[in-house]
């Protein structure tokens, strides 16, 4: 099944480095697709959030190629991995495992797809693991994901419950308002980036994004 959704991915997709990870290649609807300006009807897939390289996602891959020791030997989980690129850079920069993860299956199949394309080999899973201990990982890699205040309540609690359990807790994200004034006490901020101007078009407007830390 997943080898179906990447004919279709590689159908729709063009390869891109206009993003902050240049040194990874990314296979992305970019405005030269003509998905790009098709009307919702003619869209073959339901949200494609993996078909963009959200700003949240672009700071926690930059921040890991550029500081390894961060993922060096470490057990990685990346939570809505979506086109992938956290979880690469975690491996290229010698994470002891890592596990892409999202519930899409589309993400999964880009993942894997852009994740050969980079020359590394990913494991993956479309299981929901929010909620769940994560007893295996001690680093958890969350891009992008406080866009919906609902999702963001049960996210954020859950996140806590890990730091609690020791686990370092990872977020990119460029200004989102899921991720409260109130929440934004129990983070810190480890590294800011301008968003290259292509990148900005599609990212409604954010010219920087970050990576921050739960304390
Ligand atoms: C905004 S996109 C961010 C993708 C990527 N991290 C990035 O920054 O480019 C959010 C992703 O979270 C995934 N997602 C939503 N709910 C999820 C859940 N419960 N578990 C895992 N992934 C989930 C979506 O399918 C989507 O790929």
């Amino acid at each position: 099944m997943l080898k179906d959704l990447a004919s279709l991915i590689i159908k729709h997709t063009a390869p891109s480095r206009r993003h902050l990870t240049p040194e990874l290649v990314l296979r992305l609807i970019t405005p030269a697709c003509p998905l790009w300006r098709a009307k919702e009807e003619d869209i073959p897939f339901k949200d494609p959030f993996w078909a963009f390289y959200w700003p949240g996602g672009q700071a926690t891959a930059r921040y890991i190629l550029d500081n390894g020791e961060m993922v060096k030997n470490r057990r990685v989980l990346d939570i809505g991995c979506g086109c992938g690129a956290g979880t690469i850079a975690a491996v290229k920069m010698g994470a002891r495992r890592v596990l892409a993860n999202d519930i899409d299956p589309y993400a999964v199949a880009a993942t894997s797809l852009n994740a050969k394309i980079n020359d590394v080999s990913v494991e993956t899973s479309m299981e929901d693991l929010i909620g769940s201990n994560c007893t295996e990982f001690d680093t958890i890699l969350i891009g992008d994901m406080f866009y919906d205040e609902e999702f963001a309540n049960i996210l954020f609690d859950w996140l806590q419950r890990l730091r609690g359990e020791g686990k370092t807790i990872l977020i990119g994200d460029p200004g989102r308002h899921g991720l409260t004034e109130k929440r934004r006490q129990h983070i810190e901020l480890i590294a800011k980036y301008p968003l290259p101007p292509e990148s900005c078009i599609e990212n409604h407007g954010f010219t920087e994004t970050s990576l921050w830390r739960l304390k």
